[in-house]
């Protein structure tokens, strides 16, 4: 029998006004778009979409972002590349939340945004899914590997755990860099349509958003981020070519030009040679696998396995929260200190686990995005550099 019914799922997936989990997301600040879209102070207003909602959004002359519905206007915050807005109760309305990236200088962050064809749930899942990064994203030419990840998570070197705030992906593998130490990964998800961890191609941090504009699509945020320095120019067109932001069309309505009418730009050779995808960039190689599966996937005709814990606990989390918020009205507030919940590697000693290093009982943690290994986690997806590969192949 199928884990999760028909019903299940509408609970999951369904984000207009008056349903549960709509009602949900209105309780948080969400991502209304990338800054970038609106640019020039005084310029043209733009149409845009969030949870089913219709909206006009204009930068005014003093630079300030304005978001109105036909009747009212909604409060706006402008950190980390992009403008936020919060459409809930005023009476209700929360802090704006501490991200890690939100206090950084624009100097040290890339944001980007996608439109994709699918419900939001589809490209969230993905980001809990254990294995698919090492073959999905599979680069064979830098040293990428296939594994299933099967033996890990029996192992006990892998695991997903649910809190009040989300669910946290956990691994850890011995370090290669630290004699005696292991290294301790958190991939958190934080309610309702974030997650935070780590890019390994800029050892900094990487926090993602899936923001419902209406049941059958979203808009899929990646915020790059170092916290220590400015992103040089190199890194700067590293995270554009590995993640494949160099195919974001903005006079198509930031979708990806590789999509669903040319195949996602899937080349037979590429594939053959060193690309398990067949597809440029990360993004899109995700893309073309959770559009494909249609707007809105019926989760009552799945047959799980072991593997899939990561989706279990976010299904289960998303139903328990939302079931709770419309018996008591309640929803799982952030920290103060925001950074405790986020993604990180730690070095930690080792004679310690993941749960020792999760609940607060490793002393001394090292936190030390350089080591992250760059082929061997199941977890890190493989750089794949789309504008630069498609452009070698042609000549
Ligand atoms: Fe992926």
């Amino acid at each position: 029998m199928a884990e999760f019914t028909i019903e299940d799922n509408a609970r999951m997936t369904q984000t207009g006004a008056g349903t549960p989990l709509g009602e949900l997301f209105r309780r948080y600040w969400l991502p209304a778009f990338v800054s970038k879209r609106l640019s020039t102070p005084g310029g043209e207003p733009v149409e845009m979409k969030l949870l089913g909602d219709a909206f006009i959004a204009a930068r005014d002359a003093d630079g300030t972002v304005s978001i109105r519905s036909a009747e009212k206007s909604f409060p706006t915050w402008e950190a980390g590349r992009i403008v936020w807005t919060y459409i809930g109760p005023p009476e209700l309305q929360p802090e704006f939340p501490n991200w890690l990236f939100t206090s950084l200088p624009d100097s040290h962050i890339v944001a980007e945004m996608y439109l994709q064809d699918c419900n939001y749930l589809q490209g969230l899942e993905a980001d809990l899914d254990f294995v698919h990064g090492s073959y999905l994203h599979g680069n064979f030419a830098e040293g990428g590997q296939v594994e299933s990840g099967t033996e890990a998570l029996q192992a006990g070197k892998m695991d997903a755990i649910a809190s009040e705030l989300g669910v946290q992906l956990l691994a850890h593998w011995p370090s290669p860099n630290y004699p005696g130490c292991n290294e301790y990964l958190k991939h958190s998800m934080i309610v309702p349509c974030f997650t935070s961890s780590m890019d390994n191609s800029i050892a900094g941090g990487l926090f993602h958003a899936w923001v419902p504009i209406d049941d059958e699509h979203h808009l899929v945020y990646y915020v790059h981020f170092d916290e220590a320095a400015p992103l040089s120019e190199e890194e700067r067109l590293q995270i554009a070519r590995g993640w494949g932001h160099d195919l974001i069309d903005p006079a198509h309505g930031f979708r990806s030009l590789a999509c669903k009418d040319n195949k996602h730009l899937q080349n037979w050779a590429r594939y053959k040679k060193y690309l398990y995808s067949g597809i440029p960039g990360v993004s899109a190689q995700d893309l073309a696998i959770i559009s494909s599966m249609g707007p809105i996937v019926d989760r009552s005709l799945e047959n799980l396995g072991a593997i899939d814990v990561g989706l279990v606990r976010l299904r289960r989390y998303l139903l328990r929260t939302v079931s709770q918020f419309a018996a008591s009205g309640k929803v799982p507030r952030y920290p103060a200190h925001m950074p405790d919940a986020e993604g990180a590697v730690w070095v930690i000693p080792g004679d310690a686990t993941w749960r020792d290093a999760l609940e607060g009982r490793v002393k001394n943690m090292r936190r030390d995005v350089r080591t992250m290994p760059l082929s061997k986690t199941t977890l890190i997806a493989g750089s794949i550099q789309a504008r630069d590969l498609i452009a070698r192949e042609a000549s």
